[in-house]
């Protein structure tokens, strides 16, 4: 191929790729003009009372009487977003959903998604001011607190307790406070098998040769049950060669009370757990970027 040739080459292929970006700007910028519309229901008493309605049966269940959070949703009534906080924000939100969450897409109508949004709106607390160093946290939480003994940040810890890679998102301040102070009054359910029936409860297995095994139930069914004792190690056993096995609803967590674990050192831990979340899908302040 002589030079020249080579560079109409480059030029038609710069031409091509040219086109092909402007085609796309051009589609990425239609959906913005819905993005900013504004709630046709805001402020309107029965659209609120609806929302309501629709809130407690589509929604409690994972985010708690008032949106205030639960055992698996967050806080909604914190006034900060993790995925945006325009009206349009929160009804893509519900809409789609967050994907790799619990958070589920849903098929109410437009309307419907508008009336919840015109009723979360009216539990917005005014923002908390920030409390907590979420530094000495990090500090706290890796170092002299030994919570990463027993959780996994981002790939350092350890295993027994439940992964808090995303607890800020998925945890509302009130759940993690608890989650320290009396770990048993709610335990997490256990995810990593998609099992909802499955908690991390505590299991007292002994077996026929008498051994004691203590640890969280990792997998079970009518005849098998995986568990993980303190070590970490994980035991297969065969439901009928054990002489007893047990389940007790308290948790391997120790009680943090105010002896071991100062207020103050507990802000600063719920700080840097707070700031645990899934990458935002939307920047802070501006709501309207392109992604
Ligand atoms: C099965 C549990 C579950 C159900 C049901 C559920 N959610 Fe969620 N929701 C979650 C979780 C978990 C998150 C946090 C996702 C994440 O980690 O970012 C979330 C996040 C959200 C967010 C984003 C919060 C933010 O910071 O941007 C909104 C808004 C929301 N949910 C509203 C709703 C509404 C309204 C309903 C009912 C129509 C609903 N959710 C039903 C679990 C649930
Ligand atoms: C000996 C192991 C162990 C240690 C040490 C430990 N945890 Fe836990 N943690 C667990 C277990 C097991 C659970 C699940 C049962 C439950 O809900 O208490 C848990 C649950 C949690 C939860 C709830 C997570 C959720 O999404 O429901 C949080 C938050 C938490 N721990 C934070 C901490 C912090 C902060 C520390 C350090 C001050 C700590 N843990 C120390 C074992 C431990």
């Amino acid at each position: 191929m002589r030079t020249g040739d080579i560079r109409m080459l480059l030029i038609l292929v710069a031409g091509l790729i040219g086109g092909f970006t402007l085609t796309l700007r051009g589609q990425a910028a239609a959906p913005q003009a819905t993005e900013q519309a504004r709630n046709p229901f805001s402020g309107d008493p029965k659209a609120i009372t609806y929302g309501a309605v629709l809130f407690r049966q589509e929604c409690v269940f994972c985010h708690g009487v008032g949106a205030r959070g639960g055992m698996r949703g967050p806080d909604l009534t914190t006034g900060s977003w993790n995925h945006g906080g325009s009206d349009a924000d929160l009804v893509r939100t519900i809409a789609d959903g967050v994907p790799g969450t619990a958070m589920p897409p849903n098929k109410l109508t437009a309307d419907e998604m508008w009336q919840i949004v015109a009723y979360l709106r009216t539990l917005q607390q005014p923002v908390a001011p920030a409390v907590g160093d979420r530094a000495r946290g990090e500090a706290l939480f890796f170092n002299a607190g030994r919570c990463s003994s027993c959780h996994m940040v981002n790939g350092r810890g350890g295993r027994l307790g439940p992964e808090l890679s995303t607890v800020g998102s998925a945890r509302s301040r009130a759940y993690l406070v608890d989650s320290i102070r009396q770990p048993a009054k709610q335990l997490t359910q256990n995810r990593t098998f998609g099992d909802s029936a499955l908690k991390y409860d505590t299991v007292t297995a002994v077996t026929a040769d008498g051994r004691t095994i203590v640890g969280v139930p990792m997998n079970e069914d009518t005849f098998t049950l995986q568990v993980m004792d303190m070590n970490e190690r994980i035991h297969s056993l065969d439901k009928k060669t054990l002489k007893s096995v047990r389940h007790e609803n308290r948790s391997l967590m120790p009680t943090y009370d105010t002896g071991r674990l100062p207020d103050a050192d507990l802000d600063n831990l719920v700080a840097y757990l707070q700031s645990l979340r899934t990458t935002p899908t939307v920047r802070k302040g501006g709501s309207h970027e392109d992604h």
